[in-house]
């Protein structure tokens, strides 16, 4: 056995503890896309998907895609620098437009959007800020920056969504340029970001602000402009980074802001210019949900919001620990490993998909199932998910009797 060998079987361990248990609960091979699909036949309906808007299997988003197919092929065998369409350049203009920036981008991922904005404009002159819970695409482009020779920028974390805790570490830094990262939605814990504050402090202490709003572009704010339209801060944050592969029905990122900082990321993101380009069916099935956004995005947004408020009512009242959830993205708080992998297993085999969270995801202790609720999901369903957690709920004894609801909705 070589060391490659050792290390793997060592480092697997938990992946087969849960196997021998029976409730290994990842990569299972789906039928179907959607809400609703099957895995060897078991149906069941995912409450874990990111669809918030349900939109990703309209017939309308399908029909775009499948044109854009017979136009440009599933792939264009290179990257932007030489492989730009039409189709990009003109949903990037729109992007811009519907979002309220001078430019945006459009890279292959979210993360590497993020990766490839960090990367770009940090260096040796920066000191990069990070909420501690930042997603693993804030923290890998951060440690990408940190490791590059001769551009190295400083590193610091401030406690999360904590104003006075960032304000702090803006005053201590040691270097000149600052460059905060935050998120519109943290996504395991489904808490808005405290924008308000943060942007003061960051405006206070001249520090330029990135907001990762993969979550909330297309959830939040009246018009689903995302988490600046929601909190009133639209032309407050010079740089947001969103996804395709929540709202926008497939995958892809977004990069906006002014047209020179966008330029800049756009010809030096290594993560945007070594990386193929997004295919066109994609691009054009985001482009068939911007549309439906302009033209319909308050109702949208808005049946969402329903179905949310709905499932948020129903959990509190039925017992259950939401954590600091305010938004559509509720964990349900277990904390216990265990019982999360079992509830898990259990509300699969009763046609529920709840992914659990587990250590390094979250911190022992706070382990949770995810629970997303979209536009998409009818109330029969919803209430099916609601008995079948209630059950599982009092027999792991995980529920808590009693607590108040947090204040607002997202
Ligand atoms: C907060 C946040 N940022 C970025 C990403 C990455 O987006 P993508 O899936 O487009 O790579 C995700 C997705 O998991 C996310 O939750």
């Amino acid at each position: 056995m070589s060391w490659i060998d050792e290390k793997a079987h060592r480092e697997l361990s938990r992946v087969r503890e849960a196997r021998e248990m029976g409730v290994y609960p990842f990569f299972r091979p789906f039928e179907s896309g959607g809400l609703r699909t099957t895995v060897n036949g078991h149906a069941f309906v995912n409450f874990s998907s990111n669809d918030y808007l349900g939109l990703t299997t309209h017939p309308k988003v399908l029909e775009a895609a499948h044109k854009a197919i017979d136009r440009y092929a599933c792939g264009l065998s290179s990257s932007r620098v030489q492989a730009t369409t039409v189709a990009h350049v003109e949903l990037e203009g729109r992007l811009a437009k519907f979002f309220g920036f001078e430019k945006a981008l459009i890279t292959t991922t979210g993360y590497q959007a993020m990766v490839g904005t960090i990367m770009a404009l940090a260096d040796e002159k920066t000191t990069l800020v990070l909420d501690q819970l930042s997603h693993a695409c804030i923290l890998d482009g951060t440690f990408l920056a940190a490791g590059t020779p001769k551009r190295s920028p400083e590193v610091r974390f401030f406690n999360h969504n904590s104003a006075r805790s960032l304000e702090r570490i803006l005053k201590s830094r040691e270097r000149e340029n600052a460059l905060v990262l935050v998120e519109g939605i943290y996504s395991l814990d489904g808490d808005k970001g405290t924008l308000r504050e943060i942007i003061e402090v960051c405006e206070r202490h001249n520090a330029v602000l990135v907001v990762d709003d993969a979550h909330g572009s297309g959830t939040l704010g009246t018009h689903g402009r995302g988490v600046l339209e929601d909190l009133a801060l639209e032309g407050r944050a010079p740089i947001v980074v969103s996804t395709f592969s929540k709202v926008f029905g497939g995958i892809g990122g977004i990069i906006l802001g002014s047209t020179e900082v966008v330029e800049l990321i756009q010809h030096t993101a290594r993560s945007f210019v070594f990386s193929a380009t997004l295919p066109v069916p994609i691009v054009a099935a985001a482009a068939e949900i911007l549309t439906m956004l302009e033209d319909d995005g308050p109702a949208l947004v808005a049946e969402l919001h329903a179905n949310a408020a709905y499932m948020r009512g129903e959990l509190i009242r039925r017992g259950f620990d939401l954590g600091a959830s305010n938004t559509h993205i509720m964990p349900v708080m277990v904390r216990d490993e265990r019982k999360a992998l079992v509830m898990h297993h259990m509300l699969y085999e009763m046609g529920v998909h709840m992914v659990p969270i587990t250590y390094p995801g979250v911190k022992q202790g706070e382990e949770r199932l995810r629970v997303n609720v979209t536009r998409g999901h009818t109330r029969d369903e919803i209430n099916h998910a609601l008995d079948a957690l209630e059950e599982l709920g009092t027999q792991c004894e995980i529920r808590v009797q009693d607590r108040a609801a947090p204040a607002t909705e997202g």
